[in-house]
């Protein structure tokens, strides 16, 4: 039996993060197996709001793909690939770009969150596209499931849009891809505020040296209106604590602190003490794999080059059908 299809994937902006991990990421390392999974570098994304550095962007790539290998992702099994190398996604873009109605596309939330953090007056006609490239993204390979952030989710409302529209004027030809949302859908940045984030400065990235997870963890953010460690604490909506209940796996370590901190019988310093080595003991494979892939010089150009040339072949078969169905008058053989 042939596995149903997963694809997800990023912009190469920076390194990853804690919330990248359970919002998405550790989703992605163990479907593997049940699933027939494609991992694409976004790059074509990053132009809508970063056009004049494209250039930087080539050193993300490999960053990205090094974290992808470091926490698990093998591409062995699983197929890396990078979006500016398969051009039938943006043909099958403009396929579905004539489906969606302007306001439409403009009522998506992230357009406006992007638009206001980043100050954008009047976004290109790129940018209001984005949902809509990240929809020929997922089709162009047919995939039916989509570990994404919380954040994605009315991205993939439109693209659900955009595959029954297609299907009904043209015929059936794409799946109504789901998105799925990690354990923690949002995860609390350091200094307690709603997101973890490069931007915000607030995250604890996951190729940091132990000592600069050290000295974040001494610097979180945690109950505001516990003085001494005398005083009853919250746990609750305390970020401490919700990266212990995340990342320690000594359960029971994570239920002696919540109890003693609830009842005045622990202070902050050694609550962050055994949360920065609960945070190294999950760092710490994620950084030996990092270390033995990144050794290797050429390895991860390889692996994306050759992960391009699957997708690709996938893409080309996808846009056959595509054009077929919109009776486009000649075909590509
Ligand atoms: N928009 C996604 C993000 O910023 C990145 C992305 C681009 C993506 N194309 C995709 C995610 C296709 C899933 C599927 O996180």
């Amino acid at each position: 039996m042939t596995r149903k299809r997963l694809l997800t994937g990023d912009r190469p902006t920076g390194k990853g993060h804690l919330g990248h991990y359970v919002g998405s990421w550790e989703n992605r390392v163990a479907l593997q197996d049940e699933y027939e999974c494609f991992f694409l570098i976004a790059d074509l994304h990053t132009l809508t709001t970063a056009a004049e550095q494209a250039r930087q962007v080539s050193e993300n790539v490999r960053e990205l793909v090094l974290d992808w290998l470091a926490v698990g992702i093998d591409p062995e099994r699983s197929t890396i690939y990078l979006q500016s190398l398969v051009p039938e996604v943006t043909e099958l873009f403009w396929l579905f770009a004539c489906l969606v109605s302007v306001p439409r596309a403009q009522r998506i939330p992230t357009l406006k969150d992007v638009m206001r953090d980043l100050a954008i007056e009047e976004p290109s006609v790129g940018l209001l596209s984005y949902p809509i490239l990240q929809a020929a993204d997922v089709l162009m390979v047919r995939a039916e499931v989509v570990p994404v952030g919380k954040d994605q989710e009315s991205h993939l409302e439109l693209l659900r849009e955009i595959a029954r529209r297609f299907n009904r004027l043209y015929g059936e030809v794409f799946p109504e891809s789901q998105a799925l949302i990690g354990r923690v859908p949002t995860l609390v940045g350091t200094d307690g505020q709603a997101k973890m984030s490069k931007s915000l400065n607030n995250a604890i990235f996951l190729s940091d040296p132990p000592e600069v997870v050290e000295q974040k963890v001494r610097g979180m953010y945690t109950d505001p209106k516990r003085i001494r460690s005398t005083d009853p604490g919250t746990v609750e909506g305390n970020p401490v604590f919700i990266y212990h209940r995340a990342f320690n796996e000594n359960r029971e370590e994570v239920a002696e602190l919540e109890e003693r901190y609830r009842t005045g019988r622990v202070g902050d310093v050694e609550v962050k003490q055994r949360l920065a080595a609960a945070l190294n003991r999950f760092l710490d494979p994620i950084r030996e794999r990092r270390a033995r892939y990144a050794a290797q010089p050429g390895l991860v150009d390889e692996i994306i080059l050759s992960g391009t040339a699957r997708a690709r072949a996938e893409a080309q078969a996808t846009l056959r059908l595509a054009r077929e169905a919109v009776g486009l008058p000649y075909q590509v053989s």
